[in-house]
């Protein structure tokens, strides 16, 4: 026996999760030029910053030798006048993972499950495990979340519930209808998280109206992101609305500094950046004609999405795929293969600038031509 064998046997099982390679990693492992990879794996915003958080984050880049807010004030009180909450019932996030994570510590233990769909967002079964409590995956429907299945699955010892709306990497959107009758029927000693990291990124007819429902269900957490439509995701800020107590607990449990100073200023201005918040979202919706049409083009079938990535589904058996994939980083493109989600036929790809996305269908369309399989 060494120490690591002393570890719990669910923290030695977790499968660590595998983020979109790095620009530089492949530039050094392919000898390319850094400047001429991009990266279209990780759900980032190809805009890059809202100007007014960048401006803000250097304005107070001299401040770095303080501990951050520890409460959050200034965003809490920005954050509950634009959504028209409490600040008692805001929990701020390193990135809204922290946030998820603050939810699982919270409610799971060992022998507490918790229900999520299969091909959800990963780090749902990652806080899950982390915990020692079991994860149940309820089979998807046409990708996306099964609620009435969802809530069949919900079991004495379930404690929370994982909606990704809409989901990561498939892209689909529960509509509002089906989360409020699902809200509806779900027993109280559930908490719900509804999360709408991309919900910046929906047409306004398809939003729902979640944060209103927090009068009506005290078991509703709803997580939203400064990484993606606000371009912030190297600096990590998150949030939860909830009720008062859940929001008590959760901030019991939470790293007293979880949010570091550049987040917080850098989320209080982007906060302000409507305009854009606008310019991300029309060349997202832009990009996402473009590669629909592309992927058409070359009789690729994709996963109609709503957020600001495509999933689509690479001709042939599943031995294609990896081969698709390094030849789109031989070319220097790089995208996110969906293993892991058991979807091992797909490659996802973020939509990036108008650039971007045409090099990456001229690239998909040499990796198939090499591939034969086309
Ligand atoms: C569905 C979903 N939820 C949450 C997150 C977490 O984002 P962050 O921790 O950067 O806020 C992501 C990031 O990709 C996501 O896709």
């Amino acid at each position: 026996m060494n120490l690591c064998d002393f570890a719990p046997e669910y923290i030695r099982a977790i499968q660590p999760y595998q983020p979109g390679k790095p620009i530089s990693e492949l530039a050094r492992e392919m000898g390319l030029n850094e400047a001429c990879v991009i990266k279209l794996a990780s759900n980032e915003n190809p805009l890059g910053t809202s100007p007014l958080a960048l401006d803000a984050m250097i304005n107070a880049l001299h401040e770095v030798s303080l501990y951050p807010d520890g409460s959050g004030y200034a965003l809490k009180a920005a954050l509950s006048k634009r959504y028209g909450v409490d600040p008692e019932q805001i929990i701020l996030g390193n990135g809204s993972n922290d946030v998820l994570d603050l939810a699982a510590r919270v409610f799971l233990k060992p022998g507490a499950a918790a229900v999520y769909s299969q091909h959800a967002f990963a780090v749902y079964p990652l806080v899950v495990q982390m915990i020692g409590a079991n994860g149940i995956s309820v089979p998807a429907r046409d990708y996306g979340h099964d609620l009435p299945a969802m809530l069949d699955a919900i079991t004495p010892e379930t404690r929370i519930v994982f909606i990704a709306s809409p989901n990561n990497p498939t892209g689909t959107l529960s509509s509002e209808d089906e989360l409020y009758c699902f809200m509806e029927r779900v027993s109280r000693d559930v908490l719900v998280v509804i999360d709408e990291a991309y919900y910046e990124y929906l047409p306004e007819a398809n939003k729902p109206d979640s944060i209103r429902w927090l009068k009506q269900f005290p078991n509703l957490l709803i997580t939203r992101t400064f990484s993606k439509v606000y371009g912030l995701a190297g600096v990590r800020v998150g949030f939860g609305l909830t009720h008062p107590d859940v929001a008590n607990l959760m901030n019991r449990v939470r790293q007293p500094f979880n949010v570091n100073s550049m987040g917080l200023v850098g989320a209080l201005a982007a906060l302000q950046d409507a305009e854009f918040v606008q310019r991300s979202y029309a060349l997202n919706r832009a990009g996402m004609l473009q590669l629909a049409d592309g992927f058409r083009k070359l009789g690729i079938e994709y996963i109609p999405s709503y957020g600001n990535f495509i999933s689509f589904r690479v001709k042939g058996d599943a031995t294609n795929t990896p081969q698709v994939y390094q030849s789109l980083l031989q070319q220097g493109v790089i995208v996110r293969p969906l293993g892991i989600y058991e979807m091992p036929h797909h490659l996802r790809v973020t939509i990036g600038l108008e650039s971007q996305n045409k090099r990456f269908l001229e690239s998909l369309e040499n990796a198939m031509a090499i591939g034969e399989f086309a």
